[in-house]
C-alpha cells in the first residue's frame, strides 16, 4: 500500500472521515443507502437470507487515464471482503483490462456511483474471459460468494462496438457476457445501468437468493452490424431469483430461463426491441437433463418485440439453426410457468410455444418427439397488437407430439393482429382449438 492509500484507508476506518474537509477526495465520496427495493407484488416463496450492515468503507481510486484499474479494484475489495463497504465514487471512470474473479466475496456491498468501463482489447478478452461452458459463454468478471450486494446507480459499459463489429466478420468469436453472477448465494444487485454489452448483459448462473431490482439496460450498434445475442437476463442452474422494476432496451431475449431455472420471479418489466419473455432454448444437448419450473411473470410492458411469451424446446433429433447454434435430442421438464399480465406493441407473435426449435421441417419434428415435456402452462391477462409480420396469425402453439405437451391453458388474451383478426398456427397439443383460434396455416412455416 502507498502512503496515501494507507492514509485513505485509515481515515475510512474512522465514521468521521466523511465530513473531513482536509480531503477533498474523500469529502465528496458519500457511500450510498442500500436500496433494497421491496420484493413486489410476486414473490418466489423462499426467504431471502438476511443482509448484515457493514462496518467499514472502502474507496476505489481511479487512474483516471484510461490504464487498467483491475488491481485498484482488487485491492479495496480485498481489503473490505467480509463486512465491508467499497465505494466507486460518482464521476471516476474505472477501466478493467484484466478478467477479475471475485468467486471469493463474502458480504460486502460494491457501491458503484461511477462507470465501469471494459477494455476493447478483443484479444485479450477471447483468451482470459471466463469460460462457463453451456452455449460457450464467456464472462469478463464472475461474481460470486456469499451475501453480496451491488448498486450505487452507476454504470457498467461492455464497450460492445467492436465486439458488434468483429462479431461481423467472425460468428466464431466468443463474446464476454457484461455481468456474470457466478456461484452467487444471496445477493442484491439494483440502481444500475448496463450498456453496450458484447452479448448477453446478464448471466446468473449457479447461483441462489438473487434478487435484481430498478437495472436499466440500453445500448446499440452505431455501425451497419447490429448488436446481437443481447439477452437481459439469462438464468441457469440457479434457483430462488427475482427480476424486477427494469427497463431493457435490447435485441434478444429480455429474460431467458436456461436449464435448472426454478422459483423464479419476473415483474414489472418494461421490454423493448427484444424476443420476449422465454423459456429456453432446452433440450439442447444430447444427454443433458434441463428443468425450468415454478416460474411467475407478471406485468410485462413488451414493445418491437418478435415475441411476448415463448417456450422454446429442442426437438428429439438434432438439428441445426445456424452454424454456431445447433442441438435438439436432450431431455427434461418445462412445468408450472405462468405469464401474467403482458401489454403488447408491435409484437410478431404474442405467445410462441415451440417444441420443434430449430427443425423446420415439423413432419420431421413429429417423427422424433421431443424428451422435454412440456405441462401446467398458463398465459393469461394480455392485451394489445400484433405487428403485420405474421397476420392474421398472433400466436404460435406447435408441440412435437401431443404425448409430450399438456395442460397448457391459454386465459382471457385480448390481443388482435392489424388486421383485426386472432389466430394462431397450432399442431400437436390437445384440445388447443377450445380455447384459442387455431389454423394449421403456420405449422409448416419457420420458427427461429
Ligand atoms: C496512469 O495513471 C496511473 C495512476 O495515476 C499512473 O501510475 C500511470 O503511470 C499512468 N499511465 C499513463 C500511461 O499515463
Ligand atoms: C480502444 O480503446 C483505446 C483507448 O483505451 C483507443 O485508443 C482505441 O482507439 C480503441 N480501439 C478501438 C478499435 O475502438
Ligand atoms: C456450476 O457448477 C457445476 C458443478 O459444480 C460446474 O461444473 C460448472 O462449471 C459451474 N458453472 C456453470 C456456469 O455451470
Ligand atoms: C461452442 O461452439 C462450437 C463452435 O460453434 C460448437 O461446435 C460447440 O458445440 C459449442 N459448445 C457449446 C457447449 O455450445
Ligand atoms: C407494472 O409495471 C410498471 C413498470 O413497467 C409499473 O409502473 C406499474 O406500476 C406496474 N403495475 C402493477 C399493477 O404492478
Ligand atoms: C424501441 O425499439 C425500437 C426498435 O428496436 C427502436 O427503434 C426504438 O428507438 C426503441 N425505443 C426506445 C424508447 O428505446
Ligand atoms: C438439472 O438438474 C437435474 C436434477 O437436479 C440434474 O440431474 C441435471 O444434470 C441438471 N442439468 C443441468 C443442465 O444442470
Ligand atoms: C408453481 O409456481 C408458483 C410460483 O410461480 C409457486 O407458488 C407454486 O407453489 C408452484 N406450484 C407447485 C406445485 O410447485
Ligand atoms: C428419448 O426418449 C426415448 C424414450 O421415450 C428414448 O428411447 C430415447 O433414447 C431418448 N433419446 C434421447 C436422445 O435421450
Ligand atoms: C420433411 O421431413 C420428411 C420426413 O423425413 C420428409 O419426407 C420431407 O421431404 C421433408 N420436407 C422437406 C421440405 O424437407
Ligand atoms: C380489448 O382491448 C381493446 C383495446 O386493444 C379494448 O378496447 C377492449 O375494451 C378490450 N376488451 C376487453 C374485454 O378487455
Ligand atoms: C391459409 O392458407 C390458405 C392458402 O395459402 C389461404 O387461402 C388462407 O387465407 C389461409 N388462412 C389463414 C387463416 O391464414
Amino acid at each position: 500500500m502507498r502512503v496515501s492509500e494507507l492514509l485513505t484507508f485509515a481515515l475510512l476506518q474512522a465514521s468521521s472521515a466523511w465530513s473531513s474537509p482536509n480531503e477533498p477526495y474523500e469529502a465528496r465520496t458519500v457511500p450510498s443507502k442500500r436500496p433494497q427495493h421491496p420484493i413486489k407484488p410476486y414473490h418466489p416463496g423462499k426467504a431471502f437470507p438476511p443482509s448484515p450492515s457493514r462496518t467499514k468503507t472502502c474507496v476505489v481510486k481511479a487512474n483516471g487515464n484510461g490504464t487498467d484499474d483491475s488491481q485498484n479494484i482488487l485491492k479495496a475489495i480485498k481489503t473490505c471482503n467480509n463486512g465491508g463497504h467499497v465505494v466507486f465514487p460518482k464521476d471516476k471512470k474505472f477501466t478493467i483490462g484484466t478478467a477479475l474473479d471475485l468467486t471469493f466475496l463474502q458480504h460486502i456491498d460494491l457501491d458503484i456511483q461511477g462507470t465501469i468501463q471494459f477494455s476493447n482489447d478483443t484479444d485479450y478478452w477471447q483468451k482470459h474471459a471466463f469460460y462457463q461452458t453451456f452455449q460457450n459463454a464467456t464472462t469478463f468478471f464472475q461474481l460470486g460468494g456469499t451475501d453480496v450486494n451491488v448498486y450505487g446507480g452507476g454504470t457498467f459499459d461492455g464497450n460492445g462496438q467492436v465486439w458488434y463489429d468483429l462479431y461481423a466478420k467472425d460468428i466464431y468469436i466468443l463474446r464476454p457476457i457484461l455481468f456474470g453472477a457466478i456461484g452467487l448465494h444471496g445477493g442484491r444487485i439494483e440502481d444500475l445501468k448496463f450498456r453496450y454489452s458484447p452479448q448477453w448483459y446478464t448471466l446468473v448462473a449457479n447461483s441462489t437468493d438473487v434478487v435484481f431490482s430498478n437495472i436499466d439496460i440500453a445500448g446499440g450498434s452505431v455501425s451497419k452490424n447490429p448488436a446481437k445475442n443481447t439477452d437481459g437476463w439469462d438464468t441457469y442452474r440457479s434457483d430462488n431469483i427475482v427480476i424486477q422494476n427494469s427497463h431493457i432496451d435490447n435485441g434478444d431475449d429480455c429474460v431467458s430461463f436456461k436449464p435448472n431455472s426454478t422459483n423464479i420471479v419476473v415483474q414489472n418489466l418494461w421490454c423493448n426491441g427484444s424476443h420476449g419473455i422465454s423459456v429456453g432454448s432446452l433440450g439442447q444437448y444430447v444427454g443433458e437433463v434441463d428443468y425450468v419450473k415454478n416460474i411467475y411473470v407478471y406485468n410485462v410492458s413488451m414493445s418491437n418485440a418478435s415475441d411476448g411469451a415463448r417456450i422454446k424446446v429442442w426437438p428429439g433429433s438434432p438439428s441445426a439453426l445456424s452454424g454456431d447454434l445447433q442441438g435438439g435430442g436432450g431431455s427434461g421438464a418445462v412445468s408450472n410457468i405462468t405469464y401474467d399480465g403482458m401489454v403488447l406493441s408491435n409484437v410478431d407473435y404474442a405467445i410462441e410455444i415451440t417444441q420443434c426449435y430449430g427443425q423446420r421441417n415439423i413432419t420431421l419434428c413429429n417423427q422424433y418427439p421431443s424428451n422435454l415435456t412440456i405441462s401446467d402452462i398458463t398465459i393469461k391477462n394480455f392485451s394489445g397488437k400484433t405487428s403485420k409480420k405474421y397476420d392474421p396469425l398472433i400466436g404460435y402453439l406447435v408441440c412435437s407430439s401431443p404425448k409430450v405437451c399438456s395442460d397448457i391453458r391459454i386465459q382471457n388474451i385480448n390481443v388482435t393482429s392489424p388486421s383485426g383478426k386472432d389466430l394462431y398456427a397450432c399442431g400437436s397439443i390437445t384440445g388447443i382449438e377450445k380455447q384459442v383460434h387455431c389454423t394449421t396455416n403456420g405449422t409448416k412455416g419457420g420458427n427461429s
